[in-house]
Formats: structure tokens, C-alpha cells, sequence
């Protein structure tokens, strides 16, 4: 599998997919010219499928390891999770030179890449992503933080990875669930930059469970997928502008989640739901095609995703959640809208109207 680059001004790096690479990690890790010392974090349940071969691999290699864990789940990911990874890393005498590792999902791997951000003012951090959703969007990019009591993520950095090390057959031992979750944020890859990579999934008979997916598959996937966030954070590293095309689906799917108090759906099968959601409201704007919406939806439901706002949610409390939505800017809410397959706008110009009359 080769290898991809995320280009920046500064701390450029590289996305390397290997399958079985997690025993590599340590002599991948040694290129990098970093300091002896590797704090390890992850959380329980990953830790006793993979540490010991990532601690031995890092030993090998002639590095110094310790590890701290922190319980799974999104409750976890708070000021104090990080606080007692200050702790371990002040016992164990991290230094500047040092570096942190994320194995895991998306959770650690923020939370983890916020500890290294503030640590001694900012430490090495290297990437080991264990879930579809953290290898193709979570581990790639930089955003680093934890939740706030009102919100997810609402405390955080840019800090970018010095390396994002991909082994594809950590994904053996993820949840169905999380995997259909992941594939969310792949099927947005194909909507809002890479058509080919939908048409490629639309090919296929079944892609609601891994063991459906040929190595030839999962390879494109991961591959087509990082590429196409590696070259959108390449052009625009925090945000700026066209880095806000990854948040397709998110509007409406963070709406969701958050009137649904993130007990009914996981991140990607909230996202699922407002892909489909911004797709409609596209077409009752006239940028988008019945047919391509259909073509979207379709291959969200042949992976097993929710297509549907759930019934009891009431269309002014999706409105007025989407309002205080942390990527409002200037008082107005920005869509993320398809205006063909593998191409979106930023559009600032959808209104509760259009919102009502799209979804009724
Ligand atoms: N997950 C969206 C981003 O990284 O910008």
C-alpha cells in the first residue's frame, strides 16, 4: 500500500498503510528522529488486543515505554482524562524530545494529540488508529481536543501527528457497528471529492460488515480516503476555508446526535443521516439531482446506515440546535451542499424554510 503525504508550511507528514505494520512501529518510529522516551495511550479493551505487540515492537527498537490507559467511551473525554495523563508523563519524566502515541479510536487519538499539544508546551505525537472512523478521517489532520459539559470538542488545538501509522488488520477486532460508522465518513469521501471511490462502492454487493470487503477493497478505501483528507488539510491546514467540506453530513447529523443525547447513534451513523438530510435540502435548492441524491442514498442504506431523522424529533429543535452549532459563523449556519457526486459548495444561503420544506 503506498505511502501519503500531508503537505504543510511546517511539520509536514506521512500517512504510511501497511497491513501488519503495528509490529513495525517502532523502526518506522525511529526514522523520525525523536527523543528515547514513548508514553503509550490507549484504553483498556484495545490495549489487550494490541499493546503488547506495540510495546515490543517500540522496545525492540531501542525505545523507553510506558503506557497509560483511560476507560473507552466519549465520557472520558474530558479536562481531567488529560490531567492524569500529565501525571503518568511527569512520573515517568517525559521530556520535550519524548513522544506520545495514540492507539485507538477517534477518542484517544484526540485526546491523546490535545495531551501532547500542551504537555511541556508541546511533545511528539504519533498516530496508531484501531478504527475505520480514525483511519480515514479522526487520525488524519490535526484536530486535537476533548468535550466541554455543553459540547463535544469545544477544547482543543491544532497539533498535527508526526506520523500516521496505518495497519489495516486492526480492524479485524472492530465492532460491526463501528465499522458500518467509519463508512460513513468514506461514502462522504466519495461525495465531496472522489467519485470515483463512489462509484467503486457502488460496484459492490454488500459493505455492511468488513468481511464483505476483498483486501483489494479495504485497501482503496483506506487509501482513497486519506488521500482525499491528506489533500484537502494540505490546502488548508485549520479551517480556513475548503477545509470545511469534511464537515458534509455533520450539520444536520450533529443536530442529531445532540437532541438524541449521543445515546441513539454513533458520530458516523449521525453523519449518515445528514448527508442524506444536506442532499435533500441540495436538490430543493436546485444544485443537486433527484437521481444523485438517490444514488447517495441508496449506498448509505446498502451499508447498513440510518437514513432517517428519527420521527420524534421536532423540526424547530433541529433548527434551533443547527443555530448554536460551534461551525455557525457570523450568526449564519454553513451547509456543506453536493452539486454533483465528488463535488460540494459552502453555502451559507439554506434557511429554516428551505430546511422545513426539504425535510418534511
Ligand atoms: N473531521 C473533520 C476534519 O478533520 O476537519
Amino acid at each position: 500500500m503506498p505511502n501519503i503525504t500531508v503537505n504543510l508550511p511546517q511539520n509536514s507528514y506521512k500517512i504510511a498503510i501497511s497491513p501488519g505494520s503495528l509490529a513495525q512501529l517502532g523502526s518506522q518510529m525511529k526514522q523520525l528522529a525523536i527523543g528515547d522516551k514513548v508514553l503509550v495511550i490507549s484504553n483498556p479493551e484495545i490495549f489487550n488486543h494490541y499493546g503488547e505487540t506495540c510495546l515490543k515492537s517500540l522496545e525492540l527498537a531501542g525505545f523507553e515505554t510506558c503506557t497509560h490507559l483511560i476507560p473507552a467511551g466519549e465520557e472520558y473525554k474530558t479536562p481531567q482524562s488529560i490531567q492524569q495523563v500529565y501525571d503518568t508523563a511527569l512520573a515517568n519524566h517525559l521530556e520535550r524530545s519524548s513522544t506520545f502515541v495514540a492507539l485507538g479510536g477517534g477518542v484517544i487519538g484526540d485526546m491523546t494529540g490535545f495531551a501532547a499539544a500542551t504537555w511541556l508546551r508541546g511533545v511528539n505525537f504519533v498516530q496508531v488508529p484501531t478504527s475505520l472512523l480514525a483511519i480515514v478521517d479522526a487520525s488524519v489532520g490535526g484536530k486535537t481536543g476533548v468535550n466541554h459539559p455543553q459540547g463535544k470538542n469545544l477544547i482543543g488545538a491544532f497539533y498535527q501527528p508526526k506520523l500516521v501509522a496505518i495497519d489495516p488488520t486492526l480492524l479485524q477486532t472492530l465492532p460491526p457497528r463501528e465499522f458500518r460508522a467509519g463508512m460513513a465518513e468514506v461514502i462522504k469521501y466519495g461525495i465531496i471529492w472522489d467519485e470515483d471511490l463512489f462509484t467503486k462502492l457502488e460496484n459492490c454487493d454488500r459493505l455492511d460488515s468488513l468481511e464483505y470487503l476483498s483486501d483489494e477493497l479495504l485497501e482503496i478505501i483506506i487509501t482513497r480516503s486519506c488521500q482525499a483528507k491528506a489533500e484537502v488539510v494540505s490546502q488548508d491546514e485549520k479551517e480556513a476555508g475548503l477545509r470545511a467540506i469534511l464537515n458534509y453530513g455533520h450539520t444536520i447529523g450533529h443536530a442529531v446526535e445532540s437532541l438524541t443525547n449521543y445515546q441513539q447513534f454513533v458520530h458516523g451513523e449521525a453523519v449518515a443521516i445528514g448527508m442524506v438530510a444536506a442532499g435533500k435540502i441540495a436538490v430543493e435548492m436546485g444544485l443537486w439531482t433527484e437521481e444523485k441524491a438517490k444514488r447517495q442514498d441508496a449506498l448509505i442504506a446498502k451499508t447498513g446506515l440510518p437514513t432517517d431523522i428519527p420521527s420524534e424529533l421536532a423540526m424547530e429543535d433541529i433548527l434551533s440546535t443547527i443555530k448554536s452549532d460551534k461551525k455557525v459563523k457570523a450568526g449564519k449556519v454553513r451547509f456543506i451542499l453536493p452539486t454533483t457526486i465528488g463535488e460540494v459548495i459552502i453555502s451559507d444561503q439554506v434557511t429554516p424554510e428551505i430546511i422545513t420544506s426539504a425535510l418534511k
